[in-house]
């Protein structure tokens, strides 16, 4: 297998749709400073409900996104930047606040997973933040990468659509059926 690789800590901007605010794409390395109020913010976009109903209540079984499961987020996010081996950013709004976040999965450059959430305080941001991060993944050395999405999930889809994925049919996860999207980052 080839991998790819990034380089921590990594920094871009991103600009929200439509009005072109400046966010700011940083990896979640050693060098992020894990303050309460960064626990806080994570945790208040993870409970907002599209958010928390789309990816947490079945995997916390009904509870809150917590304070443990922010903790337990970043450290993942940071052993992935010491390891090379996945790559969690966050998005942060112009004034510093979490918007979103957005990962790389594994470091396989044939083709690689992504995953993200944002906020709904900063609807707009994502569908430009893939863009921007397969144009800096295609620099990495990723030549595809591929999104799982939840066939009733609209917005998902809009988000891989605009940004230039390619559907590539159904699979199955975790006996759930998803609809895959592809995009290759080779021409
Ligand atoms: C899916 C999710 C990340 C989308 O975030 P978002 O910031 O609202 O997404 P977008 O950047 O696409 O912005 C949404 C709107 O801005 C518009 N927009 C954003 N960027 C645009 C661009 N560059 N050009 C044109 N329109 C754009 C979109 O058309 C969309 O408007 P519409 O719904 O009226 O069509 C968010 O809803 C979320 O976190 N959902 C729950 C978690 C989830 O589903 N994660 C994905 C699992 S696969």
């Amino acid at each position: 297998m080839t991998t790819a690789n990034f380089f921590a800590p990594f920094r871009r901007i991103v600009l929200h749709f439509p009005d072109n605010q400046p966010y700011g794409l940083r990896s979640i390395d050693d060098s992020l400073l894990e303050t309460p109020e960064l626990q806080q913010e994570i945790i208040a976009i993870c409970n907002e409900p599209l958010l928390y109903n789309r990816l947490f209540r079945e995997r916390l079984q009904g509870q809150p996104y917590s304070i443990e499961n922010a903790r337990y987020f970043l450290s993942w996010a940071r052993d992935g930047w010491r390891n090379h081996g996945w790559f969690v950013f966050l998005i942060l709004d112009p004034l510093d606040h979490v918007a979103a976040a957005i990962d790389i999965k594994s470091n396989n450059a044939d083709e690689a997973e992504i995953g993200y959430w944002a906020s709904s305080k900063s609807r707009g941001i994502m569908t430009n933040a893939v863009i921007a991060l397969c144009e800096s993944a295609r620099s990495a050395g990723f030549r595809r990468l591929y999104a799982m999405v939840a066939p009733d999930n609209a917005q998902s889809i809009g988000v891989v659509t605009r940004a230039g994925f390619a559907a590539a049919g159904n699979a199955v996860r975790d006996g759930h059926t998803y609809l895959r999207f592809n995009k290759d980052l080779t021409n």
